[in-house]
């Protein structure tokens, strides 16, 4: 389980561009080669370095894998992003704050990866008024690159292989305070970074993000939204790579038997819907340790600088060997998680117009590394 699949990225007025990286690791036989192929084409081969640096962007993280980005080129070095509309979650979703943090990780790996090409990217948000209560059809930003004397970002060599780990964490491995100083430090004036190590914190917050959890799935509306983006199997990550991947060889083989299809998921009685949630409560057990991001207020701006910090967190995991995964859950504003929603908020000291963006898992994944991937005294932030 673990690698999540990139479509190409359709420029408005004509053009594709794919995405790429670490595509070694992708080898198994039953590996979907179509879905993945993004990965392997990243950075490679554009005479434009827009379209080089926006194939970087779309490995992004964003919310159900759904890649809600829609680009268009202006002028030489310019180009606008726009929400694509089909792409939103209206019942986890409905004011599209999840779907902006998730512009704004995209936004801000574009950033990283033109300091890698020696440009500066000069973001303005929002260039026609911030859309409300719902995106609309207004830019999300206006970009522009300028060649400059800039430093590269390190942070752009964790992009090939930052994921988020949806998998059962090391329960006796816990989060050194170097390490967890390292992701403090990624604190800005707009978004402010907290984690929690000891157990008398974590207990509560792992107790409300499965509390959550079984809110979504006993809530029709909301549980229905993911299993319909569900890929069960190969050939369905095949012909739509996105949504929540189901995938590997165990799923592969259940699927192609009819033991789990998208109607025993979505009956609430079926032994595959009771699988799944153990499947989820494991996950949830086995957290050593959590992160949040929280804002002043919850403009829009806010939302894009929480996506901005949420990806430089992910990558700064990714160097020091640790394994990180969004739990949204409890975040979501519908009325049946309404409770869990002022819980956290209180829980976490989070008080009057400030908001909780992001919470995330943070521990030893399957795939971490003993040690991390880069050396602790290289300079993490640009
Ligand atoms: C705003 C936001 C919210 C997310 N919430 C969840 C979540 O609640 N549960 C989860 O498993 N993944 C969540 N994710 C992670 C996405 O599913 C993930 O980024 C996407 O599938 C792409 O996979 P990757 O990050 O491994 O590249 C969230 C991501 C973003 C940006």
């Amino acid at each position: 389980m673990g690698h999540t699949r990139r479509q190409v990225l359709r420029i408005l007025g004509g053009g594709l561009i794919v995405a790429a990286g670490g595509a070694g690791v992708f080898l198994g036989t039953r590996t979907p080669h179509r879905a993945l192929e993004p990965w392997q084409d990243a950075g490679q081969g554009y005479s434009d370095p827009r379209l080089e640096v926006l194939s970087w962007a779309i490995l992004a993280p964003n919310p159900h894998n759904r890649q809600p980005w829609l680009v268009r080129l202006d002028g030489e070095n310019g180009f606008t992003l726009f929400a694509e509309q089909d792409r939103k979650l209206p019942h986890t979703d409905p004011f599209d704050r999840q779907i902006t943090i998730g512009l704004g990780c995209f936004l801000e790996q574009a950033r990283i990866a033109a300091t890698a090409l020696g440009y500066e990217a000069e973001i303005t948000p929002f260039p026609d008024g911030e859309p409300d209560p719902i995106l609309d059809d207004r830019a999300v930003a206006r970009v522009v690159l300028r060649e400059a004397a800039i430093e590269r970002d390190p942070l752009f060599y964790a992009i090939p292989d930052r994921r988020s780990c949806k998998e059962p964490y090391d329960m006796a491995r816990s989060i050194s305070a170097d390490q967890l100083e390292r992701l403090l430090a990624l604190s800005t004036e707009a978004v402010s970074v907290s984690g929690a190590v000891n157990e008398a914190e974590v207990s509560p917050l792992r107790d409300i993000g499965w509390r959550s959890h079984l809110v979504e799935s006993e809530t029709p509306l909301t549980y229905m939204e993911s299993v319909d983006l569900m890929r069960i199997g190969k050939s369905e990550i095949e012909a739509n790579p996105d949504g929540i991947h189901l995938g590997g060889p165990l799923m592969d083989s259940l699927s192609l038997v009819g033991i789990i299809n998208r109607e025993q998921l979505a009956d609430m009685t079926s032994s595959a819907y009771q699988q799944g949630l153990d499947m989820y409560r494991a996950i949830h057990e086995n957290t050593p340790a959590f992160v949040w991001l929280t804002t002043p207020g919850n403009s829009r701006v806010d939302q894009l600088a929480a996506g901005s910090n949420w990806v430089r967190l992910n990558l700064t995991t990714t160097m020091l060997g640790l394994a990180l995964h969004p739990i949204s859950q409890s975040l979501q504003e519908y009325p049946e998680m309404a409770d869990l929603l002022t819980e956290i908020h209180e829980r976490l000291g989070v008080q009057g117009e400030e908001r909780i963006q992001m919470l995330g898992r943070l521990g030893h994944g399957p795939d971490s590394p003993p040690s991390p991937r880069w050396p602790l005294d290289t300079r993490l932030t640009a």
